[in-house]
């Protein structure tokens, strides 16, 4: 049997525990959100539930879909077993639609829909705020390797087109989402979380938001969202 053990890292959304499998780590969604480089902080109620079950649901599809990932199993409402990962410190950020950072950048109005999927890298430091970078900077910084990387961009559009072709039986738009990888075993693979905290999901009769937009721009009925999400997920809607 998996025990829990020490705590070895507390984020601002997960804590992640040892166990007495080294190769395990136990994982806790909280309700803590934060955003804008921890500018804005609050609570969702209920946050935790609604991400680790959808991440787990989500998880467990692109398996099925060949998508290798950490995801072992669930462990309760909020918790579940994962791989032992190294995380690469990068995220990597896919667009299909215009939203957020790329529209207000490339001023491409919220909503446009892109002529080819969009992959970013962003570099994980909360000193700096997370910034992009290329291809030449992860080289040169020596976070991934050339090979890596190129697994990693296979991956991610992969992932892109899995994860779209199940949210629309949803009755929901992927516009753009966030992924983390990880080493294991001299394996990269999928890691982190997939739920509305990483993701930009709009209804696709209305484009009513129901993602962490909805905390971000205070725009109220946040944990309904997370709620709908879920139960769409699950085939409830
Ligand atoms: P952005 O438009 O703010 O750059 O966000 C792109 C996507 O990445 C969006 O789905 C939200 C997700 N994201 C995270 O998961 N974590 C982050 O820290 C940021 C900035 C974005
Ligand atoms: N989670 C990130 C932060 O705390 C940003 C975001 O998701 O908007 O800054």
């Amino acid at each position: 049997m998996v025990t829990k053990q020490e705590q070895l890292y507390e984020g601002k959304a997960k804590k992640i525990n040892g166990t007495n499998d080294p190769g395990l780590y136990w994982v806790e969604y909280k309700d803590d959100a934060t955003a804008f480089n921890n500018l804005k902080k609050g609570t969702i109620a209920g946050k935790g539930y609604y991400n680790n079950q959808i991440s787990a649901l989500l998880f467990s599809y692109l398996k099925e879909q060949s998508i290798p990932n950490h995801f072992v199993k669930l462990l309760g409402d909020r918790e579940m077993l994962v791989q032992a990962l190294e995380i690469i410190p990068l995220e990597v950020i896919v667009r299909n639609i215009a939203a957020g950072s790329l529209s207000k950048r490339l001023g491409i109005p919220e909503g446009t829909t892109l002529k080819k999927t969009v992959l970013e890298f962003c570099y994980k430091s909360d000193e700096l705020g997370d910034p992009m970078i290329n291809e030449d900077h992860i080289a040169a910084l020596e976070l991934a390797t050339p090979q890596e990387i190129a697994l990693i961009k296979e991956q991610a559009y992969q992932i892109s087109e899995k994860l779209s072709a199940r949210y629309l039986e949803a009755n929901l738009i992927l516009v753009d989402f966030k992924l983390e990888f990880g080493r294991y075993q001299g394996q990269v693979l999928l890691g982190d979380e997939i739920s509305p905290d990483t993701c930009r999901l709009w209804d696709k009769d209305t484009r009513k938001k129901l993602d962490k937009d909805r905390f971000r721009q205070d725009l109220g009925q946040v944990e309904e969202a997370y709620a709908e999400v879920l139960a769409r997920l699950r085939g409830g809607n």
